[in-house]
C-alpha cells in the first residue's frame, strides 16, 4: 500500500524508520503482542528506502556464514514458540531434517536472507518500501509535552508526505566509512556495495585488484576475488601483522549475552569502557578463524607451486588514491618506515568499516530537546528511548546506535528479539500508562458522584 492513501488518516503509535532485521524483529514482537491483546493492536507502519526487503546484498558472498548461531534469529530468545523462527521457515522450506544432519549452527549468509526475506513477506502491507524518512519533528499543540510525532517521507520521484505517530523507532543501520581524502567511483568501491560494483565489470579487466582493511569483509572479499579472478593480482592491505581472529568462544560470547546489557547498562562509565577495551576483539577489525585458514591455505599453495599472485602487504596504509585515465594509482605507506610504494590496480575495495547510527540528521532542530552525555553522545533510557531534556509525551527509540549505553550486540543481531521484545513492551506500557492517565478524572468523577 502507497504511503498518499494514509497520509493524515491515521495516527500511529509506532513509525519505524528502517526495515532491516532489527525493525522486522519488532513487527513481529507487535505481531505476537497483538495476537496476545487482539482488542487492543499497537497500530504501526514501517518505512524503507531499498524498493525490496535486503540485508547487506552486495556482501552476500558465495560460502560466507552467519557470525551468530541460528537460535539468533528475529524471534527466538523473545518467543521460542514464534512462528518467525529460523526453525520454522527451515520446516515450511521442508529443510529441516537436512539442516540438523549439516550439523553446522551457523548458516551461510545467502540462507540467513532467504530466511529475513521470508519472515520480511508476512508485513508487506505494514511497510512502504522505496521511501526515505527525512525528518521527525514534534507537532506543536501548545502544551509544551508534545504527544505526536510528524515524520517526513520521500518516495523514488521525490514526492513527498507526511504521517502521524506517537513513537517512532529509528533503525537505519550502519552508514559506510571511507578512510578521509578518498572518494568512491566506478573502479574504488566500499565493501557495502562490493557485489553490485563487482558484477558491473568484465571479469577480465581486472587484472589487479586490492582490498583494504583488517576485518571480516575485508577478508571475504579477498577470498572471492582471489577465486573469481583466477588471472588477477590481488593484493590486501592491512595495517596490522596480518589478520586476527574473532573470539567466539563461550566466555568471550557472553558479551552478546541479552543479561550482558543489564550489566553493561547499569555499570560506571569506567566499567564500561574496561568492558569495550576487553571485548572488542569479539567483532571490530577481526576475522573468523575459517576464513583466515582458507586464506593461509591459498598462500601456501602458492608456495608449493612456485607462484604467487596473492599478496599481502602488511603494516601498511593507503596514504593516497589517484585516478589515471583507467588505473587506479594508490599510494601505500609502511607503518614500520614510512616508506612508500606505487601500486596500480583496476579495481581498489575499502572494507574500511562503518559508523553507528546517529539520529541526529532525522532530528534535525528537534535533536535540541535531548540530551547528551559529557562527551556529546546522545543518553538512551533503558528501553532505548532518547531522554529528553524536557516533558515529551512522544517517543523516539534507537535500534543500534547505542552501543556507549547498552553494549556491543547494538550494531549486530545477537540481540533482536529481547530488544524489540523491549521496546515493543515499553510502547505498550507507556500507552496504558497515558490511557490511564485520561480515564482516571473520570473515575474520580464518577466515584465522588
Ligand atoms: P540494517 O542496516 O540491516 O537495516 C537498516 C535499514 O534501514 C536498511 O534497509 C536501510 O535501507 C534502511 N534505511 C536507512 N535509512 C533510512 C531512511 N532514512 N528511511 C528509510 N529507510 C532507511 N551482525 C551479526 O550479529 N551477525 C552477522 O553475521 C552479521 N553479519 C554482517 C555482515 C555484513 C556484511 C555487515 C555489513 C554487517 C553484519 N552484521 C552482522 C552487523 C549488522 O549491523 C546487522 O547484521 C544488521 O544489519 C542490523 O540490522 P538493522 O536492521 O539494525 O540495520
Amino acid at each position: 500500500m502507497g504511503i498518499t492513501g494514509r497520509r493524515d488518516q491515521e495516527i500511529y503509535d509506532l513509525v519505524g524508520i528502517g526495515f532491516g532485521p532489527s525493525n522486522l524483529s519488532l513487527a513481529i514482537a507487535l505481531e505476537e503482542h497483538g495476537a496476545i491483546a487482539p482488542q487492543q493492536p499497537v497500530r504501526s507502519h514501517f518505512f524503507e528506502r531499498q524498493s525490496t526487503f535486503g540485508w547487506h546484498r552486495n556482501m552476500l558472498l558465495p560460502s560466507t556464514t552467519m557470525q551468530i548461531s541460528f537460535l539468533k534469529d528475529l524471534a527466538t530468545f523473545r518467543n521460542p514458540m514464534s512462528r518467525f523462527s529460523f526453525v520454522s521457515y527451515l520446516h515450511a522450506q521442508n529443510r529441516l531434517v537436512q539442516f540438523v544432519n549439516n550439523q553446522d549452527f551457523f548458516p551461510t549468509r545467502q540462507e540467513f536472507h532467504q530466511y529475513l526475506e521470508w519472515a520480511a513477506t508476512a508485513f508487506r502491507d505494514r511497510v512502504t518500501y522505496g521511501t526515505e524518512v527525512t525528518s521527525i519533528r514534534p507537532v506543536a499543540d501548545g502544551s509544551g509535552t508534545p504527544e505526536l510525532l510528524e515524520i517526513e517521507v520521500r518516495t523514488g520521484d521525490g514526492a513527498t508526505s507526511t504521517v502521524t505517530a506517537r513513537n517512532v523507532v529509528v533503525s537505519t543501520g550502519l552508514v559506510p566509512r571511507l578512510p578521509e581524502g578518498v572518494t568512491a567511483d566506478d573502479r574504488v568501491w566500499h565493501s557495502s556495495e562490493f557485489l553490485g560494483r563487482f558484477r558491473e565489470q568484465d571479469p577480465a579487466d581486472l587484472r589487479s585488484v586490492a582490498v583494504v582493511g583488517a576485518g571480516q569483509s575485508a577478508a571475504e572479499i579477498t577470498r572471492f576475488l582471489y577465486d573469481s579472478l583466477p588471472h588477477a593480482e590481488v593484493s590486501a592491505v592491512i595495517p596490522s601483522y596480518g589478520y586476527s581472529v574473532a573470539d567466539d568462544t563461550p566466555f568471550a560470547n557472553q558479551v552478546f549475552d541479552p543479561g550482558a546489557v543489564d550489566e553493561y547498562y547499569f555499570g560506571t562509565e569506567q566499567g564500561r569502557d574496561a568492558f569495550w577495551r576487553y571485548h572488542r576483539n569479539t567483532n571490530y577489525s577481526v576475522v573468523d578463524a575459517d576464513v583466515i585458514r582458507a586464506l593461509y591455505q591459498r598462500v601456501y599453495d602458492e608456495q608449493v607451486r612456485g607462484v604467487q599472485r596473492l599478496h599481502f602487504r602488511n603494516l601498511t596504509r593507503v596514504s593516497e588514491v589517484k585516478r589515471v585515465e583507467n588505473e587506479t594509482q594508490v599510494t601505500l605507506r609502511s607503518v614500520l618506515d614510512e616508506r612508500t610504494e606505487e601500486l596500480a590496480v583496476d579495481a581498489l575495495v575499502f572494507a574500511s568499516g562503518y559508523d553507528g547510527l546517529d539520529p541526529a540528521h532525522l532530528l534535525g532542530d528537534f535533536d535540541r530537546h535531548f540530551l547528551r552525555d559529557a562527551t556529546g553522545r546522545h543518553r538512551v533510557e533503558r528501553d532505548y528511548r532518547l531522554v529528553p531534556s524536557s516533558g515529551l509525551a512522544c517517543g523516539v527509540y534507537l535500534q543500534g546506535g547505542t552501543e556507549h549505553t547498552h553494549g556491543l550486540s547494538s550494531a549486530l543481531l545477537s540481540n533482536i528479539a529481547v530488544r524489540s521484545g523491549e521496546i515493543a513492551d515499553s510502547i505498550v506500557l507507556r500507552r496504558a500508562e497515558r490511557e490511564l492517565g485520561r480515564s482516571r478524572p473520570l473515575e474520580e468523577a464518577s466515584s465522588v458522584a
